[in-house]
């Protein structure tokens, strides 16, 4: 992760948001690269799931919207994440992602540690022994398997162990507080009054407002069950632990649909073929199949109105995670909006000759987990010899020419031959009129090579003396290769129209 924040920085895709003013928690910005990168994602998302679908049209909704909306959703009640707080580090953490792991010295349990989900075996046994010494008792015989063993939830701990456990920043045992509810909707006001009647918030998810639209597209539309809304769009989070770089933060994008299909449909399979759906579109996107799994929600953990989640699971480098949700949300959020607007949700079904309020299938993915995803799949370390034969290190970026955020840079071979330069710019105006690529005259050819892999820049084209004085070819290397081809100006264009958009 560090090299990656570290790429992200020096390079300009992502910042801390605010950072001349020390940062702000949970706030990231995306410089010229990295605003590239997200809207290529986002587009093809859009290109793939909107446009070359016949069966899903698009939206998009205002961020704050009738308070009345939440009340409905049940966010205004329920949204909240149980959190335990450290009274003595004043830390706060994720009560889900909180472990808790008996330390048996002598064979007799002595006490317990809690360590953020994640930690490994070493640190968990320094924490252990950290307990023992805490306990006067640094002879005792701390048994490390236990350790080794699976641990429970700190929701599950019997309060008589709370006080017996070491929190994972704490030097005092039973520091911990029990899990508590907080909320994380970001409330505002909204006119001049400043009293409750002003209370609105900040959308925690675009969904609500694909629900509350539903009846629009209906009624204006030519949709017809099963079909799908599709938005992307900023949401707001007052996570009580952002952290690991653009994972979890406090604002952030999603791509979401709401797929509405008959109550008498064959759900099961709908929410396979999602699955496959979307496990392939990240794999177009170039995050593999290997490097995605599925966790399915059991079900005694689901909410009351769920049928089924499943969450696509993404090896970030502190874990795995969940990247994209997939959702069986019966006709629960349309429901509650029939209830709570008094207008009705129904829809008639000319196939079924019948009027029903639809159930719906729930893909929900975020731009910025996504873009975190692609960062860790593409980012590489290698060896390759420079203009000189020597073999050095080089950091690269293996893109998908498709999300590249520029898709090939023109060179030509030196700076100081007019007659190279004039073809090589005409070449990149022309090329420009297409795709976001780079121009770059100066430095050794090498150098130049090593920054755009650097950038993941999938294709370096260079204007040499051959193409002057010969045939008017160009050379093409690859990125992962470093392989080089001559081409035609013809060839070459057909070549990156397949690799960028076929
Ligand atoms: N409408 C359903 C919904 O919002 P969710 O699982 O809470 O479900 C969906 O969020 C997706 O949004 C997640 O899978 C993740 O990709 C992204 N997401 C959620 N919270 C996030 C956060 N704090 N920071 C970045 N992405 C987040």
């Amino acid at each position: 992760m560090e090299s990656i924040i570290g790429l992200c920085k020096r390079r300009g895709f992502i910042f801390a948001s605010s950072e001349i003013y020390g940062g702000y928690n949970g706030f990231f910005d995306y410089g010229p690269l990295g605003v590239e990168l997200r809207n290529n994602i986002k587009n093809i998302w859009w290109r793939d799931m909107v446009q070359r679908r016949d069966d899903i049209v698009g939206l998009d909704s205002s961020i704050i919207m009738h308070p009345n909306i939440w009340e409905a959703s049940g966010h205004v009640d329920g949204f909240s994440d149980p959190m335990v707080d450290c009274k003595e580090s004043k830390l706060r953490y994720r009560a889900d992602q909180l472990f808790v792991y008996p330390v048996i010295l002598d064979n007799e349990q002595a006490g317990h540690i809690a360590v953020v989900e994640g930690t490994d075996l070493s640190t968990r046994i320094k924490q252990a022994k950290k307990l023992r010494d805490h306990l006067g008792n640094k002879q005792a015989k701390l048994d490390e398997a236990r350790l080794d063993s699976d641990p429970v939830e700190i929701t599950e701990l019997e309060d008589a162990h709370r006080a017996t456990t070491l929190g994972p920043d704490a030097k005092e045992i039973g520091t911990l507080t029990e899990p508590r509810e907080f909320k994380l909707m970001f409330e505002t006001k909204v006119g001049p009054l400043a009293d409750q009647s002003a209370v609105a918030y900040l959308r925690p998810e675009t969904a609500q407002g694909i629900f509350a639209n539903y009846k629009n597209i209906v009624d204006t539309g030519r949709v017809k069950i099963p079909f799908g809304i599709a938005q992307i769009g900023k949401a707001f989070r007052n996570e009580i632990t952002p952290r690991n770089f653009i994972f979890r933060s406090r604002e952030f994008e999603q791509m979401e649909i709401e797929y509405f299909i008959s109550p008498d449909a064959d759900w099961k399979t709908l929410h396979r073929e999602w699955l496959d759906t979307c496990i392939n579109w990240l794999e177009s996107i170039g995050i593999p199949k290997d490097q995605v799994s599925e966790d399915v929600h059991v079900a005694d953990k689901l909410a009351f109105y769920s049928q089924a989640t499943t969450d696509l699971m993404f090896e970030f480098p502190h874990g795995k995670q969940e990247l994209w949700g997939i959702a069986c949300r019966s006709d629960y959020d349309l429901g509650q909006h029939q209830k709570h607007s008094g207008k009705s949700m129904e829809i008639f079904d000319e196939s079924q000759k019948k009027k029903y309020i639809p159930h719906v299938i729930e893909p929900s993915l975020g731009v910025d987990r996504t873009l975190l995803a692609v960062l860790t799949t593409a980012y590489d370390e290698d060896e390759i010899p420079n203009d000189k034969g020597v073999v050095e290190k080089r950091t690269v970026l293996r893109f998908s020419p498709k999300i590249a955020p520029y898709k090939a840079a023109i060179f030509p071979l030196v700076k100081n031959k007019p007659e190279l330069v004039e073809i090589a710019e005409k070449l990149y105006k022309k090329l420009q009129k297409r795709w976001n690529v780079f121009y770059d005259a100066s430095g050794a050819i090498g150098r130049r090579y090593r920054r755009q892999d650097e950038i993941g820049t999938p294709f370096g084209i260079t204007v040499d003396f051959d193409t002057l004085e010969k045939d008017g070819t160009v050379t093409l290397r690859d990125r992962d290769t470093t392989e080089q081809k001559r081409m035609s100006p013809e060839a070459l264009f057909e070549f990156l129209e397949e690799q960028i958009n076929g």
